[in-house]
C-alpha cells in the first residue's frame, strides 16, 4: 500500500477535531453520534474538504510549473473558494469558473460567502449562466484555453478536485487519521456518515477505509449521503474515483460493491435547494450543538444520519462519525431562510 509515498504539501492545521455530540445523541436516542471537523481544518480562508485533497495536487502543481490555476463549480463553491485560498497561499494566479448551478434568486447570491471571499483573495471570477452538471465542462476548458491564449501557464483543477488523478488521496489518509484518533480517543467508529456530490471525498475515503481494513481486519461501514441529486450520475463517480484511488495506493485488490455506498432520499429534487428534512437538521445541529450546517451539502448529509440513527438503520449499538466538511460561507446567500421578524 503505497498511500504514504505521494507528495504531501501541508495546508491543514494537522489532525482535524474529533468529537462527541451529545446534546444530538441524547436527542436522537439511538447510536453516540461524533463528529470530524473539516470545517475548521485550516486556516486558508475557513479551510473545508478541498484543503485536504489540495495538499495533494499541490506538489503536482508546483512540479508542473503552473502559474494559474483554473477551477470550476457553482456561484457559491466552497471549491472554487479553497483554491482560491491556495492560489493566495502559493502566490500564484486563480480563474475561477462560476456556473449558475443552483436556481436560487437570492439578489446578494452571487455577491456575499463563498464569491466574495474568492473576490477578496485576487480570483479572477467569471460566472457562466449554465447549470448543474458534476461532469466535466466547456466552460472550464475554454477558460484553460484562454488562460494559454493570454500567456499564461494554466494548472487544471476540475469540479471539487474529483476528476483529478490525485483528487481521492486526501480522504484516503484521512481514514488513517480517524484510526489514529479513535487509538488517542479509546473509541472506534464502525460507522462514517459523509455527504457526497462530486465524489473524490467519499471515494477517498472508500480506498482509504479498505486500505486499513486490510491492514487490521475491521470492518466499517462508509455511508455516503448523496446531495447531487443526481444519484445515479454520483454513485458512478464514487465508484470510479474509489477503485481509481485503490489502484493508485497499490491496495492490492479489487473494492467490493458493499464498500460503496451512497444513499439517496435526503438531497430532495435539485441540488443546492434545501428540503424539510435539511432545514431540520439545520436547526437541531445549530441549537444542540452550535455546528453550524449549509443547505447545499452538510445539512443533507447531517440529515441523512438523523434518519438513520433515529430510525435504527444505523443500530443503537453502533458509534457514528459525522464527517463534517464545511460549507459554512454559503449560509450567507441564503439568509432568507431564517427571516427574522
Ligand atoms: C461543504 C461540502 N460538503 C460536501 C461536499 C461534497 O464533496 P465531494 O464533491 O468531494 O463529493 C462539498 C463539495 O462538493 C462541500 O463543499
Amino acid at each position: 500500500m503505497k498511500l504514504h509515498e505521494f507528495p504531501r504539501h501541508p495546508l491543514t492545521f494537522g489532525p482535524s477535531p474529533v468529537h462527541r455530540l451529545d446534546r444530538l445523541t441524547a436527542h436522537l436516542g439511538g447510536a453516540e453520534v461524533w463528529a470530524k471537523r473539516e470545517d475548521v481544518n485550516s486556516g486558508l480562508a475557513y479551510g473545508g474538504n478541498k484543503i485536504r485533497k489540495l495538499e495533494y495536487i499541490v506538489p503536482d502543481v508546483l512540479a508542473s510549473g503552473a502559474d494559474t490555476l483554473v477551477s470550476i463549480g457553482g456561484v457559491q463553491s466552497n471549491h472554487t473558494r479553497q483554491v482560491a485560498a491556495v492560489a493566495a497561499h502559493l502566490g500564484l494566479k486563480v480563474r475561477l469558473v462560476q456556473e449558475k448551478w443552483v436556481p436560487w434568486d437570492d439578489p446578494v447570491n452571487d455577491k456575499v460567502g463563498n464569491i466574495l471571499l474568492s473576490r477578496m483573495m485576487g480570483a479572477d471570477v467569471r460566472l457562466d449562466t449554465a447549470g448543474f452538471d458534476i461532469a466535466i465542462r466547456p466552460s472550464w476548458q475554454d477558460a484553460l484555453r484562454e488562460v494559454e491564449q493570454s500567456g499564461g501557464t494554466p494548472y487544471a483543477i476540475p469540479a471539487g478536485a474529483s476528476e483529478h488523478r490525485l483528487g481521492g488521496l486526501g480522504f484516503a489518509n484521512w481514514a488513517f487519521e480517524v484510526a489514529e484518533q479513535e487509538e488517542r480517543l479509546g473509541v472506534h467508529f464502525d460507522t462514517i456518515v459523509v455527504c457526497t456530490v462530486t465524489g473524490s471525498t467519499h471515494a477517498g475515503m472508500v480506498a482509504g477505509f479498505a486500505a486499513l481494513e486490510d491492514l487490521t481486519g475491521v470492518r466499517r461501514r462508509v455511508l455516503g449521503i448523496d446531495a447531487s441529486a443526481t444519484l445515479a450520475q454520483t454513485t458512478d463517480q464514487v465508484g470510479r474515483i474509489a477503485r481509481h484511488t485503490a489502484e493508485l495506493i497499490e491496495l492490492g485488490r479489487d473494492l467490493r460493491d458493499d464498500e460503496i455506498t451512497v444513499l439517496g432520499g435526503w438531497a430532495g429534487d435539485l441540488y443546492g435547494i434545501p428540503v424539510d428534512s435539511t432545514m431540520e437538521a439545520m436547526r437541531l445541529g445549530a441549537e444542540l450543538e452550535a455546528m453550524i450546517t449549509d443547505p447545499v451539502y452538510e445539512g443533507k448529509s447531517l440529515a441523512g444520519l438523523i434518519d438513520l440513527v433515529s430510525g435504527g438503520e444505523i443500530l443503537s449499538t453502533s458509534t457514528v462519525l459525522y464527517a463534517h466538511l464545511g460549507g459554512q460561507p454559503a449560509i450567507n446567500a441564503y439568509h432568507s431562510l431564517w427571516p427574522g421578524q
